[in-house]
């Protein structure tokens, strides 16, 4: 099975650290960030992994990571998913896709369709958020219906690239992950699971430390 790593952006919640290395490429613990979502995409059972970053950044990934991957190159910040159009014609079938930067202590088995996996938080307003009596998710809420963040893992099939094409771009010029999932919520065509154990998005001095926090105790169970 393919899946996609989605590891674009400028990291600029991380201040001075993502400045000249790319924050996927930072390490949690000790190992790169990106090990992490490339070890949940192995854990659902993928074989061979797309990643999607921007122009100036794939040279580091390649260096790191080799040829026993596949790498396109998102020419514009236009979004999460603007970076997942680009996957389009390398996945077939039903496909998970991560975020690099999110952190999952175990991985969901893989499903047979298009499915969002949520995660309680105790930062709502920074994540999407999933209302589950209206059934929408809305982004960065400033007041949140739930505690429940979609986390940075997803499970798409071959249609989303059609809902991509008929999204306009939000007020801060991006194609948003969450209208895309808001069209298959709308049209009943996703599952929302709860993801167990610890989820981070690594996107915050806070965030990396609690990951590379469990990833250590994680590191010394083994
Ligand atoms: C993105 C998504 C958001 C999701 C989060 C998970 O936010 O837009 O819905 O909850 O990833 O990490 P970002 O990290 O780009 O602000």
């Amino acid at each position: 099975m393919r899946g996609v790593i989605l590891a674009g952006g400028r990291g600029t919640r991380l201040g001075d650290t993502t400045r000249v290395v790319n924050k996927h490429l930072l390490p949690v613990y000790d190992r790169p960030m990106i090990y992490y979502p490339i070890a949940t995409l192995r854990a659902m059972g993928c074989t061979d992994i797309l990643i999607v970053t921007g122009g100036e950044q794939v040279g580091g990934f390649a260096q790191l990571l080799g040829s026993g991957f596949t790498y396109r190159v998102q020419e514009q910040p236009d979004g999460i998913a603007g970076a997942l159009a680009l996957a389009e014609g390398y996945v077939d079938g039903v496909f998970p896709v991560v975020l690099g930067d999110n952190y999952f202590s175990a991985a969901p088995g893989m499903p047979t369709g298009a499915t969002i996996y949520t995660h309680a938080t105790d930062r709502p307003q920074a994540f999407g958020i999933y209302d589950p009596h209206a059934n929408v998710i809305i982004e960065k809420p400033k007041d949140p219906a739930s505690d429940l963040a979609v986390t940075g893992l997803y499970v798409y099939d071959a249609q989303v690239f059609d809902v991509i094409r008929k999204l306009t771009p939000s007020a801060r010029g991006e194609l948003e992950i969450t209208d895309v999932n808001n069209t298959y919520l709308w049209d009943s065509r996703m599952a929302v699971r709860q993801i167990p154990g610890v989820w981070s998005d690594m996107g915050t001095p806070d965030s990396l430390l609690t990951a590379a926090l469990h990833a250590k105790e994680t590191a010394h169970a083994a």
